[in-house]
């Protein structure tokens, strides 16, 4: 059976550390997560991505931020009165919510943080109770994902053996490609997409994995790759662009994505490509399947032209970072790692945005921990509203 050995945060005590993701596959270095506005900087520069992940270390960070201050003597002043504690926690909730625009179950978990502090404090409970409110639900956050995740990787994973199945296909032996990294160390574990193929692995239906690279961040090729090795996931990793190729010329049994946010009618937010690899899945007639827990469904939102596009700086398109080849190593035994810029220094402009949308139309089936939401017979969207 396999297991994944990664992880992307540890906790010790109150103690949180996570893993340094710009410097994976070649280096695992877990960094510690002091403060609210460590959590923050972590985020907003992507030592830990992956929407699910993000919406982890936000959470925990509020608790351990608060479990902290509970045991200050004197403890800090947010914690004098209700009053105080309302106005803090709400502002660290906002500024946590503005590390990255598009994943919504940052939102979500930010949202219920604060649903939980209105509904402490109109139960009238006090200060430290409400406080200690806060903290269990920071932790319930990140802790229910794991189990979710693994009931996602399950239904999809045999949706889609069924879905082989009806299309004339013998249901083993399946070839899944992915986009980005939506396994282990985007998630507090199994993974969401990732988990898909996971299931299809640990149950012997899988043949191959194949990943496309998901340049500039390189998700694919430094983050996937890693997990699918420490799994023993037999896999190929191919460019980008080389995704149309790939239908041409492998029999590709679906394709399983990760998701940053849903909009009502199931159009979805995701790495930039998964668009491409979508128009590219319904030419070749490929089943193609999101996997996102509920929480990554904004239902306020009703299409996906009112999902909010995070662009990266334009540098980080032209920067490769990785290990020095042939490899060499620092006093310490470590790989040598280096930063290199792939364009001329004068590059007149980039265009990098992190996300596209996947319109609906174009989206086979939705795998949330609720079950497997399909269109109604001849409809482009899907009607979210009714799994929530
Ligand atoms: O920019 P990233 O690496 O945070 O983007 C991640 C993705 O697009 C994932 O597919 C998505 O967050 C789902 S992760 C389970």
């Amino acid at each position: 059976m396999a297991t994944s050995g990664m992880s992307s945060i540890r906790m010790s005590g109150e103690k949180i550390e996570i893993v340094n993701q710009l410097l994976l596959p070649h280096t695992t270095e877990w960094v510690s997560v002091d403060t609210i506005e460590e959590a923050y900087d972590a985020i907003k520069s992507m030592k830990i991505r992956g929407a699910p992940a993000i919406a982890s270390l936000a959470s925990l960070s509020i608790s351990s931020h608060l479990t902290k201050a509970l045991q200050q003597d004197p403890v800090p002043e947010f914690l004098s009165s209700a009053d105080a504690l309302k106005a803090y926690v709400q502002s660290k909730l906002d500024y946590l919510y503005t590390s990255r625009p598009t994943a919504v179950n940052l939102g979500a978990a930010t949202r219920r943080l604060s649903k939980t502090l209105t509904a402490s404090l109109d139960a009238g409970k006090d200060v430290r109770t409400v406080a200690q409110d806060l903290i269990e639900e920071g932790k319930a956050i990140d802790g229910e994902d794991l189990d979710r995740n693994k009931q996602m990787g399950k239904w999809g994973g045999e949706w889609l053996v069924e879905e082989t199945k009806r299309r004339g296909g013998s249901g083993v032996g399946l070839n899944v490609m992915t986009v980005c990294n939506t396994g282990s160390l985007a998630t507090s574990g199994y993974g969401t997409a990732l988990g898909l193929i996971t299931y299809l692995h640990e149950t012997s239906k899988l043949d191959t994995a194949f990943f496309t690279q998901s340049t500039p961040y390189h998700q694919g090729s430094r983050l996937t790759a890693l997990e699918l090795i420490t799994l023993k996931i037999p896999h190929v990793m191919l460019c980008d662009s080389m995704v149309g190729s790939l239908f041409q010329h492998r029999g590709i049994s679906g394709i399983a994505v990760g998701a940053d946010r849903i909009a009502k009618n199931g159009d979805t937010a995701n790495k930039v490509g998964t668009y491409n690899a979508a128009v590219l899945a319904a030419r070749h007639n490929i089943p193609f399947i999101v996997v996102a827990p509920i929480s990554t469904v904004d239902l306020d939102i009703a299409d996906g032209s009112q999902i909010p596009i995070e662009h990266r700086p334009p540098l980080e398109a032209r920067l490769v970072r990785g290990a020095l080849y042939p490899f060499t190593t620092n006093a310490q035994g470590a790989r040598e790692q280096a930063t290199v810029m792939v364009t001329p220094e004068d590059l007149g402009g980039v265009y990098n945005p992190s996300f596209d949308v996947t319109p609906a139309e174009l989206i086979t089936a939705i795998v949330t921990e609720k079950g497997v939401a399909v269109k109604a017979e001849g409809s482009k969207v899907f009607d979210l509203s009714n799994i929530i």
